[in-house]
């Protein structure tokens, strides 16, 4: 309240100061005004009268000087006309007049001015052919009158004015700054309480930016208070469950304090224009979502590509920047590379090379020359990256991920041997004989061997990739700890299944009807598809099962609604743009069976191709009745766990293809062949149809898988074989 007071008096000090100001001007002004036109009538009566009253002066005549002033009796104000002598006594004047008067100054034709009381203006004029001067009279009243008018109408305007302003400003502090606050007290009182908030308070005000702060320090807090009652509970429950503060205090224990470096083609976060703006993206990809809540536990940096069109303005001269933008745990390091390089490296080898021969999905895997030089080059130049990065570091940390740095270990290893290397390798690796189609499988997997651990997600690609290794180079196996030697060095080859943190306490959920609304699609029963536009997904597979289980099941026409959110990806390589059009075609064309005038409006498919921000994706989670995840070949499909790991109401149902890494760990799901059509219509049925105690079995089963081999676990597992390595010169530890 005071400051409301203080704030309307403020306001009303300021406004009257102004209007004070401007009125005592315009009151001066108006008194010149007005002056001066009596200086002017009264100059030009004198002018016009001295010739005629001159020989009246000699005869001291005042009866005459009467008649001639009564000829301009009718002027306005003209009061009377007087004759002087140069001493300034009347020797003749109209009646009512002072009997003396001051004698012009010297060198004015005319000497005008007021009486001393202001009720009278005189004008004189020295006569022409005697000595003495004539006198012009006028009523003056009015000019004090005028001036008090210009006052008054001054003090109405700032009365008005301090009236509306103080009003507008009551009702804007109200609305904008009082009730908010009130609003954001009570929730953060609530909050504080440990009780149901509701909704966090709305973000537009003036008190925006304040109210956005206040929401993610009551977020933290409820998330840390969150943390220690999950973790006093598993402590009572004897449970191990990893967390990011243990896995933060774990790393710190194993890596001796050392940063941790991580090294992806993708980063976490693009920046990029949008509208002259820069905003920032969050990339789909599962990597990201993998590993990036190691790095905001442990902290460290992130070596990776600067993709976006924006990157280059929003680093440092280091070429860095701290990430996330909206609460900075780590720091992201880009690596700039040239139209050819990204071409040659990223889409040519890794992604039509590697990547179809890594995934049985019947791509021929294209090698060029060019391509694998570019290759070479790009993993230089990331290894240079990182040796900037742990330059004057002791026996540094360096976790490298996926198929685009085979070569990278070797670097880094060669230049630096008492760093400790690992590569995980986020997709398949397939039996000897098909990979021994590439080119350069030597090169590949002698810069792999740098490493001190490669991973993998499952057992099998392990096994797979230690075979390759036995018939491709000269080196002994250790069968029993699944361990490469050669030179002196040994590569430890292990599974490390990746996964993802469970959602919990997310809030209200979103409205399914809202969302299906927003995107066009209308039915009751959703089944969600998350996935990159990559032919490895088995999308087409997927709206093939959907047509199917329509056929065959006509009740749910016009009811069941299968949403596909697809982030196009690699749109540069003919294959994949080949395929984005190929998907949407068939999408329109099992639409199109449907649409009948019965349906009108509905369409059993809706295709969403766009990127989607990761948090629009949580939403469509927490309200799928099911999710489906056809990958054709996938090392593990983070899809799969993002939904399980989902804070839903209700239990929902997953259907997953057996070709993934995650149905080894998610037993609980409908488990399907991608290709085999029927069966996966028949498993939309029973996705729909099952009875809620078995629903909810499977789903609290799978719940219960992802809890305990969640991410952090993943992480810890990684950091404790790297912690163990014995890199050239290490201290034992
Ligand atoms: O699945 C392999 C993978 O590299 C993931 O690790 C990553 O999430 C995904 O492909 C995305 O690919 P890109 O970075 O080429 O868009």
């Amino acid at each position: 309240m005071r400051v409301t007071f203080r704030l309307v008096v403020s306001i009303v000090l300021a406004a009257a100061a102004v209007s004070a100001g401007w009125t005592f001007f315009s009151a001066r002004a108006e008194r010149a005004r007005l002056i001066d036109e009596l200086d002017h009538r009264g100059s030009l009566l004198a002018e016009g009268l001295r010739e005629a009253a001159e020989p009246l002066a000699k005869r001291a005549d005042a009866k005459a000087l009467e008649r001639i002033a009564g000829r301009f009796g009718g002027r306005e104000r003209l009061r009377g006309v007087s004759l002087h002598r140069p001493d300034g006594t009347a020797v003749a004047a109209t009646s009512g007049l002072p009997p003396t008067a001051p004698p012009p100054r010297e060198g004015r034709p005319f000497d005008c001015g007021l009486l001393d009381d202001g009720s009278l203006h005189r004008c004189t004029a020295p006569l022409e052919e005697s000595p003495g001067f004539i006198a012009v009279f006028h009523g003056a009243a009015h000019v004090e009158a005028g001036v008090r008018e210009v006052w008054r109408r001054g003090f109405m305007r700032l009365l008005t004015q301090v009236l509306l302003m103080s009003a507008i400003t009551l009702w804007i502090v109200h609305l904008d700054v009082l009730a908010p606050i009130e609003r954001t007290v009570e929730w953060m009182r609530l909050l504080r309480a440990g009780e149901d908030p509701g909704p966090a308070p709305p973000q537009g005000s003036v008190l925006g930016p304040l109210a956005r702060e206040a929401t993610k320090l009551a977020r933290s807090l409820e998330t840390a208070r969150a943390a220690a009652e999950e973790e006093a509970r598993l402590r009572h429950a004897g449970h191990a469950l990893w967390t990011p503060e243990r896995l933060k205090e774990h790393t710190k224990d194993r890596l001796r304090g050392k940063p941790m470096i991580v090294v992806a083609n993708r980063e976490p976060y693009l920046h990029v224009r949008k509208d002259g703006a820069v905003t920032v993206l969050r990339p789909a990809s599962g990597l990201v979502a993998g590993v990036e809540p190691i790095l905001k536990a442990c902290g460290g940096t992130w070596v990776a590509h600067g993709a976006g069109d924006a990157d280059r303005e929003t680093v440092d001269s280091s070429d860095r920047v701290r990430v996330p933008p909206e609460e900075p745990r780590y720091s992201l390091r880009r690596v700039w590379l040239t139209r050819e390089q990204e071409e040659g490296y990223y889409y040519g080898f890794a992604n039509e090379g590697l990547w179809p021969l890594c995934h049985i999905a019947h791509a021929r895997p294209q090698f060029r020359e060019q391509d694998w030089k570019q290759y070479h080059a790009v993993n230089r130049l990331f290894a240079d990256a990182v040796l900037t990065e742990i330059e004057g570091v002791e026996e540094p940390c360096v976790l490298i991920q996926d198929y685009h740095f085979a070569l990278l270990p070797r670097m880094i290893k060669e230049a630096r041997p008492d760093a400790r290397v690992s590569l995980f390798w986020h997709i398949p690796w397939p039996n000897p004989e098909a990979f021994g189609i590439c080119p350069w499988q030597r090169e590949i997997l002698d810069g792999m061997l740098g490493a001190d651990v490669v991973g993998f997600h499952i057992q099998y690609h392990c096994n797979n990739f230690l075979e390759t290794v036995d018939r491709a180079l000269e080196c002994r196996i250790d069968w029993e700890r699944f361990a490469v030697r050669r030179g002196g060095h040994a590569t430890l080859v292990k599974p490390y299944p990746i996964s993802v943190a469970l959602e919990e306490n997310a809030g209200p959920p979103p409205s399914k009807e809202e969302l299906l609304r927003s995107i066009g699609a209308r039915g009751t029963l959703l089944v969600l598809g998350v996935d990159r536009l990559d032919y490895t997904k088995g999308i087409l597979e997927r709206f093939l099962a959907v047509e199917r289980f329509l056929e065959d099941n006509p009740a749910y026409v016009g009811r069941f609604v299968f949403v596909e959110l697809g982030a196009p990806s690699r749109t540069t390589i003919p294959r994949y743009r080949d395929f984005v059009e190929e998907v949407k075609r068939e999408a329109l064309r099992i639409n199109a069976r449907f649409d009948t005038k019965d349906t009108r409006g509905w369409r059993p498919i809706v295709l969403a191709v766009g990127h989607h921000e990761r948090t629009e994706v949580a939403r469509w989670y927490r309200v799928a009745d099911a999710c489906v995840v056809t990958s054709l070949h996938d090392g593990m499909n983070l899809v799969a766990k993002e939904y399980v790991a989902s804070d839903r109401e209700e239990p929902g149902t997953l259907i997953l293809s057996r070709f993934t890494g995650a149905s080894r760990e998610l037993r609980d799901a409908l488990i399907v062949n991608p290709y085999d059509v029927e069966r996966v219509a028949a498993a939309l049925r029973q996705a729909i149809e099952m009875e809620p105690e078995e629903r909810r079995r499977r789903w609290e089963s799978m719940r219960e898988a992802v809890r305990e081999h969640n991410i952090y676990r993943w992480g810890a597992r990684l950091v404790d074989d790297l912690s163990r390595a014995r890199p050239a010169g290490a201290a034992s530890t």
